[in-house]
């Protein structure tokens, strides 16, 4: 029988009330860490920290951060690591994180990995990071990637092909026109994955040594993968 969201807040097993505490989605540009990480957000209430998203929006306010990032951004390599380091070290001040965070997107290098271990292992009690890998293959990322459409108020996921609003072009709930990201176009894709192996699948390798990993199939449901990733958080937990 798989977990549930009670599972994870009771505690299968003891009964006791178990946070589900920090969670690292991992998985390659289009894996679908956002829109998951958005599910999860509304199962569980705690923040999804997405560091795509806190650069894209440093990007739109035109910050000395932002202007730096825009570039490498839109070319498909990574931001360095003291930057997108400290800003998460930001983010995970705010007291909305208390009962655990969704991080999206991070750590996706290994250094960065390692600064984040030594940062929860300083934490004394807090509960120790459990990370899923979403696994989806190339031309379906590529797919899902040429296909992705964003609202700009509410940064709801669309995908013209499978996930489409009701009325093309618009977001559901906000009425805003959608748009697409710079960097999803086929050529930008092509080198973000170069990025992904070569510096982010050591990363996967690295939680997956670590014990609490799982690794989850990103093709399916939306509704269904959710379900894998609540049950898996839920097995690791115990
Ligand atoms: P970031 O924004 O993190 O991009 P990414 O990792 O390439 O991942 P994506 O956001 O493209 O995909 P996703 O997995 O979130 O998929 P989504 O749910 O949207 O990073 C962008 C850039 O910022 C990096 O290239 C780098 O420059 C910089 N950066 C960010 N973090 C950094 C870090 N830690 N260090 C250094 N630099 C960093 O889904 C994709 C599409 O698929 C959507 O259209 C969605 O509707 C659809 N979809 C989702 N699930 C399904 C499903 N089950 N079935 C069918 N379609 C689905
Ligand atoms: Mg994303």
């Amino acid at each position: 029988m798989s977990s549930t969201m009670a599972d994870v807040e009771r505690g299968p097993e003891t009964g006791r009330k178990t946070l589900p505490g920090p969670i690292l989605l991992l998985g390659a540009p289009g894996a679908g860490k956002g829109t998951q990480a958005k599910e999860l957000v509304k199962l569980w209430g705690i923040p999804q920290i997405s560091t795509g998203d806190l650069l894209r929006a440093h990007v739109a306010q035109g910050t000395a951060l932002g202007k730096a990032a825009k570039d490498v951004i839109a070319r498909g390599i990574l931001v360095p690591d003291s930057v997108v380091n400290e800003m998460v070290a930001g983010r995970l001040k705010e007291p909305d994180t208390a009962r655990g965070y969704i991080l999206d997107g991070f750590p996706r290098t290994l250094p960065q990995a390692t600064w984040l271990d030594s940062r929860l292992a300083g934490q004394g009690e807090a509960l120790p990071v459990i990370a899923v890998s979403l696994h989806v293959d190339y031309n379906q990322l590529l797919r899902r990637i040429t296909g992705r459409r964003n609202c700009p108020v509410c940064q709801r996921i669309y995908n013209v092909y499978s996930n489409p609003p009701r009325q093309e072009g618009f977001c559901d709930v906000e009425g805003a026109a959608l748009v697409q990201r710079a960097d999803d176009t086929e050529e930008v894709f092509a080198e973000r994955m170069r990025a992904y192996t070569a510096q982010t699948a050591p990363v996967v390798e690295h939680y997956r040594a670590h014990g609490r990993f799982a690794e989850v199939d990103g093709d399916g449901t939306i509704a269904a993968i959710a379900a894998g990733i609540v049950a898996a958080v839920g097995r690791l937990r115990k």
